[in-house]
């Protein structure tokens, strides 16, 4: 009886993977960036990240007030970091950004400043895995990640000067040739 159960479980588990090495490398799980991820992926990808989220975020606030010298650090490090995947004032994504799968956020128009401070700085510091969100833990130092932090945290109420350089900032957005190239 027990011996009987023993062998149904195996080979259903034997047959479980033998069905996912079939599923992969008969190329039947898209490799490419230019498609539409499947529900399968977008739910495996959603339930990790949040899964990893409540057990390494820190709760509550970060250690950087908000103020114009920390916003405008933040602004600083997002313009040589950051603002070629996730745009400046304008809101509008560069080429990078609407080749990538997933496609990054404008944060100009979809921002983050519902989101606690501490996950906005995991994201940055490990970056999301599976997808072109890169992780800075190499080229930022965890200061640095928090004022990006604070940054994008109080995007929709920067101060006065902060508002104004973020304004400044040049477009990602590539620039529309006079001609097409050859015509
Ligand atoms: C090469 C492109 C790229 C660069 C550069 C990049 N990101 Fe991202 N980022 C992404 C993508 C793609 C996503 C979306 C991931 C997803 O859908 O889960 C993302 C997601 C995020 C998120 C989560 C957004 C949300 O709605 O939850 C935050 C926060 C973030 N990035 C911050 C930054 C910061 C800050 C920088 C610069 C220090 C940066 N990113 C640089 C591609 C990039």
């Amino acid at each position: 009886m027990l011996k009987g159960i023993l062998i149904g479980v195996a080979a259903t588990v034997l047959s479980g993977i033998a069905g996912a090495y079939l599923f992969l490398s008969l190329g039947l799980m898209p490799a490419n960036a230019d498609a539409k991820p499947s529900f399968m992926e977008k739910w495996a990808a959603r339930r990790s990240l949040h899964a990893t989220l409540s057990r390494e975020a820190q709760p509550g606030t970060g250690p950087v007030a908000v103020n114009d010298e920390s916003l405008l650090a933040g602004i600083r490090l997002y313009a040589a970091n950051c603002a070629v995947c996730h745009g400046a004032a304008d809101g509008k994504a560069s080429n990078i950004a609407l080749g990538l799968f997933q496609r990054p956020p404008q944060f100009a128009k979809h921002g983050v400043e519902d989101d606690p401070e501490g996950e906005i700085h995991w994201k940055i510091k490990h970056g999301i895995r599976l997808t072109g969100m890169p992780s800075y833990t190499a080229t930022m130092t965890d200061s640095e990640i928090w004022h990006v932090t604070v940054f994008l945290k109080h995007m929709q109420e920067l101060s006065i000067k902060a508002e104004a350089v973020w304004k400044a900032l040049p477009s990602a957005a590539a620039p529309v040739p006079a001609s097409k190239p050859g015509k």
